[in-house]
């Protein structure tokens, strides 16, 4: 067979091109998802007490999710009765309506409802409404980010319900709102009683019945649009790679009954307090991407073993502060991150420990966990120092930006791989810094594809 020498690579500039777009193709998209799979919330209803007509329960919801949580305005969990349940009275949350409790005389419920709408209360409601872990303002943070805030719980007196646990239906058709939607939640099942122990850890109760429901997240369900894009510049070229046009949506049909504004409104912010949680309708800055949220990455410099990586989240949402924001990272150098400044992180390992290639990042409380609404102030940074790895590092194929971003769990939409800024001298077969494995891939294919051009 017959060995052709690289010469006559220079006519066939647009093989060479093509060639290059597919090497940079192949070394970004090593797609895969599930950086959490068993991310889900879990709701435990523990019957503490049987009373003349029911029980009292304690529920208690537990965010095991690694990266995804609910900020304000907040949660709204839901079911419905299995039988002619009522709430007699509720501490550290409330039912959103009252129903119809006329057939009470002497005493009325909390909540006549069939299906009652449950929402936290805020902080700083008085002692005697409240209960451990309750009173967030319907905040719940994840799993990751700190353990002691992902945890939300209520207390109901139920009534009308059965005394025993054969009697006693378990309730149907949970649902969990934030308050929109996103979250699934399965039915309802019994598990062994839970057991509490007491404060000086002496002694252990038991709740007389424990059943469990599991909610789990789908970003389809939540918004069928993106929320969040990635932007791209480098050292080595001046090229700033914008997010992709309409990326989350189009200027020109953007759904809000203002439009996109140019700057900002007269006033924001103060958003309602009031009972029941909405979601907050977007107030977003023009731009041709229209994401509310904008993640850019910064090949900031080169060291003999290490480089630095600048990121800035900038918010440009009017509307919306993002409270206890985190970000996912997946890139192969952050098996050897070495620094991290301004921001809070810890490796996922999505795969065990076989590859760390992906990190969470989130503020530091009191100092950048609140992402402010968009303007001057509406953006945290950080930088990141990464140790080369002489068999991985390059500059070359885009290699020195991220795989996947994610905000808040939500995926960000990412520039086109053949966008990427690249290295000045961008020949395949010649780039010094080109992982060896890639660049004798691609001569392969250069030489396997001119063979049968030839
Ligand atoms: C929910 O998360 C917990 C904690 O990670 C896990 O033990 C449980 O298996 C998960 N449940 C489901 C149904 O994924
Ligand atoms: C109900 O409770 C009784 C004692 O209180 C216990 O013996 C029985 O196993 C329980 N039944 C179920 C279905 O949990
Ligand atoms: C639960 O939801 C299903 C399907 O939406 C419905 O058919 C059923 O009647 C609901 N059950 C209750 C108790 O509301
Ligand atoms: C907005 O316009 C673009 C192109 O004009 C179209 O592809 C897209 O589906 C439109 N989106 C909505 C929400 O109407
Ligand atoms: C964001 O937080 C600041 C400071 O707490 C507040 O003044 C502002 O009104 C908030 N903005 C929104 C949109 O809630
Ligand atoms: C990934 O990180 C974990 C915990 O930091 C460590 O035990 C493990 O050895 C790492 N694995 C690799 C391949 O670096
Ligand atoms: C990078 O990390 C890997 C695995 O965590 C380790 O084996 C390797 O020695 C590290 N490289 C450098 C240059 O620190
Ligand atoms: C910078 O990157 C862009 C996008 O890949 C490329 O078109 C341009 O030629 C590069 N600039 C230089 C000076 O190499």
């Amino acid at each position: 067979m017959a060995w052709h020498p690289p010469a006559p690579i220079a006519a066939g500039g647009q093989t060479l091109v093509l060639l290059l777009a597919l090497c940079t193709f192949v070394s970004i998209s090593d797609a895969y998802d599930p950086l959490d799979p068993d991310g889900n919330i879990t709701i435990k209803w523990d019957v503490m007490s049987w009373t003349g007509d029911g029980y009292v329960a304690v529920v208690t919801m537990y965010n095991y999710q690694k990266y995804r949580h609910i900020q304000t305005p907040g949660w709204m969990m839901g079911w419905s009765w299995a039988q002619k349940e009522v709430i007699w009275s509720m501490l550290g949350g409330q039912a959103t309506l009252q129903g119809d409790c006329s057939k009470f005389h002497a005493a009325i419920p909390h909540s006549c409802m069939r299906s009652p709408t449950i929402v936290d209360l805020m902080p700083g409601v008085p002692y005697n409404q409240q209960i451990t872990n309750c009173c967030k303002g319907g905040v719940l943070n994840s799993w990751v980010q700190d353990p002691m805030s992902s945890v939300a719980a209520f207390q109901v007196i139920v009534g009308q319900a059965g005394t025993s646990n054969i009697t006693v239906k378990l309730p149907k058709n949970f649902t969990l709102m934030t308050p929109g939607p996103g979250y699934t939640c399965g039915p309802a099942y019994r598990v062994p009683s839970t057991r509490f122990k007491t404060p000086d850890g002496r002694r252990t109760t038991q709740a007389v019945m424990t059943w469990n429901v599991v909610c789990t997240y789908s970003q389809f369900l939540a918004s069928k649009a993106p929320t969040c894009c990635v932007s791209l510049s480098s050292f080595y070229n001046e090229t700033i790679v914008p997010c992709p046009t309409c990326a989350c949506a189009c200027q020109s049909n953007f759904s809000s009954s203002q439009g996109c504004l140019r700057e900002a409104p007269a006033s924001t912010g103060g958003s309602s307090t009031g009972l029941a949680p909405q979601p907050v309708a977007p107030l977003l800055h023009c731009t041709q991407d229209m994401c509310p949220i904008r993640i850019h990455w910064h090949v900031k410099q080169n060291y003999k073993s290490y480089w630095r990586v600048k990121v800035t989240i900038s918010n440009r949402n009017y509307a919306m502060n993002y409270s206890q924001w985190n970000l996912v990272l997946q890139h192969p150098n952050l098996n050897n991150l070495t620094e991290v400044f301004s921001f809070s992180y810890e490796g996922l390992a999505p795969y065990g420990n076989a590859i760390n290639n992906t990190g969470m990042f989130w503020g530091i409380k009191y100092f950048n966990d609140l992402l402010y609404q968009a303007g001057p102030f509406g953006n945290v940074q950080s930088e990141m120092l990464f140790e080369k790895d002489a068999a991985t590092f390059s500059f070359g194929e885009g290699w020195a930006f991220p795989h996947k971003v994610y905000f808040n769990g939500d995926n960000c939409v990412m520039p086109p791989p053949n966008a990427y800024p690249s290295l000045p001298n961008k020949a395949c077969p010649s780039a010094r810094h080109v992982r060896p494995f890639l660049r004798h891939a691609c001569l392969l294919l250069l030489f396997s594809i001119l063979l049968v051009l030839l």
